[in-house]
């Protein structure tokens, strides 16, 4: 098999979307835009793959980097145009002979089906160039495709350097072709700046050799260069996505109000009620299920799970059959044992809640560490913070934490020991014993005839 190389150009600025964020970093699905051609190139074995950066370059590589260790970043000092970007990248493609494969880093939606299509025309015509194109409803923008009295494509031309004939034409290019090595750069040293941009325009090298021309649907090979786009790039990346999920056995009430990032996995026989956010680095097991409005960040979530509405968690681990929610929140490190139940207004932070414990109602449970079966009563607080430092509370296995307890860290309750609601917990409770810290109290018989405040009568 022919060799392929892959040089992503990823150095533009993205002056269309007006951001002080490199336009190739902006997300979809949560990924950097320029993930996704470099996935593709990827899929069909490109090696090495090259990416162009320039415009912000060293985070763009940072980024990139850390998504894809393998990838060879070069620099191009200026961004004096795509045809100037690829020779950015002769050095790191030295003694490499073979088929480059070149995207934009711009255009997420291209499949690795789609570039095996560029590779089977250049493989059957022994053209130098196969370039992916398509009709285009609104080729507005786009560089057209203009083909010789034979019909062969014989050059393009940028939207800003057409006549008004050329404009006409609703054959775009995608700016992604695969050309031979050889004949790519020896085109590109011969590709002058003189065009309305003053740019080195990489479409010239088309018209420098024999060119083929493979047409792929507009919605793939559409470009991001404005957030409209992007919003729209996004839509049809969180469809495919969603389109998979329900493949492999989730069920999604609403997939087009279901926001689920690229990468995250779902076990079968889920469930993803509307208006869902997976996000970051979720799991989510099998037969979970997630009710309506939950926004789960970097979490996992183990099988059989239910997480009920509007609930919000943000790296924390959900432990089988446990039900958290409605309108739960877990911040980083909470972690809800197996079949534990946490539910409404409750809050937990780097806590760990044993299996079967139970936290029902409205709580703020921070720094601790709680056993199995313990049952944590309504309004339970953990102060856990002395206004210089975190501290620890320990609630060991069966204990009872009467509502309304505040628990002033650091603090044990031993094994089974019961805390009476309303109790200010200021010392260890063995194992066993009943904390009480509220006075006697005292009834003051017929006190409201005598002294309740009355209001004053109307003069
Ligand atoms: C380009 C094509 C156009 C095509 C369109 C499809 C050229 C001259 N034009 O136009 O024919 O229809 O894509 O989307 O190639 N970049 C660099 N360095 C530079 C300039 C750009 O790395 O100096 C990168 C950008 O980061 C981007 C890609 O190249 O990822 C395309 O650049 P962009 O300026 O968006 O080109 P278009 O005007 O869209
Ligand atoms: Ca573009």
């Amino acid at each position: 098999m022919n060799k392929i190389a892959a040089v992503v150009l990823a150095a533009g600025k993205g002056t269309r979307m007006k951001s002080d964020k490199a336009k190739v970093l902006h997300e979809t699905c949560g990924r950097p835009l320029a993930f996704f051609p470099i996935r593709a190139a990827l899929s069909l074995d490109c090696a090495p793959v090259v990416v162009v950066v320039g415009h912000q370059a060293q985070e763009v590589e940072r980024q990139l980097g850390q998504l894809f260790p393998g990838a060879k970043f070069a620099l191009q000092k200026e961004q004096l145009g795509t045809g100037h970007a690829v020779r950015s990248a002769e050095e790191a493609l030295r003694g490499f002979s073979g088929s480059v494969l070149i995207l934009a880093a711009d255009v997420p939606l291209v499949r690795a089906e789609t570039l095996q299509k560029l590779v089977q025309a250049r493989e059957e015509s022994g053209a130098q160039v196969a370039l992916l194109t398509c009709r285009a409803r609104e080729p507005k923008g786009y560089g057209r495709v203009i083909r010789n009295s034979k019909g062969e494509v014989a050059r393009i031309v940028e939207e800003k350097d057409a006549s008004p004939e050329e404009k006409k034409i609703d054959e775009v290019n995608a700016s992604i072709y695969l050309c031979d090595s050889q004949f790519l750069f020896a085109a590109l040293r011969s590709v002058a700046r003189r065009n309305s941009q003053g740019e080195y325009y990489l479409t010239d090298i088309v018209a420098k050799g024999r060119a083929v021309a493979v047409e792929a649907e507009e919605a793939e090979v559409s470009g991001v260069n404005d957030r409209a786009q992007l919003a729209v790039s996004a839509a049809q990346l969180r469809a495919r996505k969603n389109a998979q999920l329900m493949k492999d056995g989730v069920t999604l009430r609403d997939p087009s109000v279901t926001y689920v990032d690229e990468g995250i996995e779902i076990g079968p026989d889920s469930v993803l009620e509307p208006l869902v956010s997976l996000l970051g680095k979720t799991r989510v097991g099998r037969g979970v299920e997630i009710g309506q409005g939950c926004v789960i960040v970097d979490s996992e979530i183990a099988d059989g799970a239910r997480i009920l509405p509007y609930s919000v968690f943000e790296s924390a681990k959900v432990g089988p059959g446990a039900i958290v929610g409605p309108f739960a929140r877990l911040r980083p490190g909470a972690q809800v044992g197996e079949q534990a139940r946490v539910g409404n207004f409750v809050e937990l932070k780097k806590t760990v809640l044993g299996k079967g414990s139970k936290a029902n109602h409205l709580s703020y449970l921070g720094d601790a560490v709680i056993g199995e079966g313990c049952n944590v009563g309504a309004g339970t607080i953990t102060c856990n913070y002395d206004g210089a430092n975190k501290l620890q509370t320990i609630i060991e296995d069966g204990a009872f934490i009467g509502s309304d307890s505040q628990l002033v860290a650091p603090v044990k309750v031993g094994k089974g020991a019961y805390v009476g609601s309303g109790t200010t917990v200021r010392e260890d409770v063995p194992p066993g014993a009943l904390a009480v810290s509220a006075g006697k109290q005292r009834n003051i018989e017929g006190w409201v005839e005598k002294k309740a405040p009355r209001k004053a009568s109307k003069r």
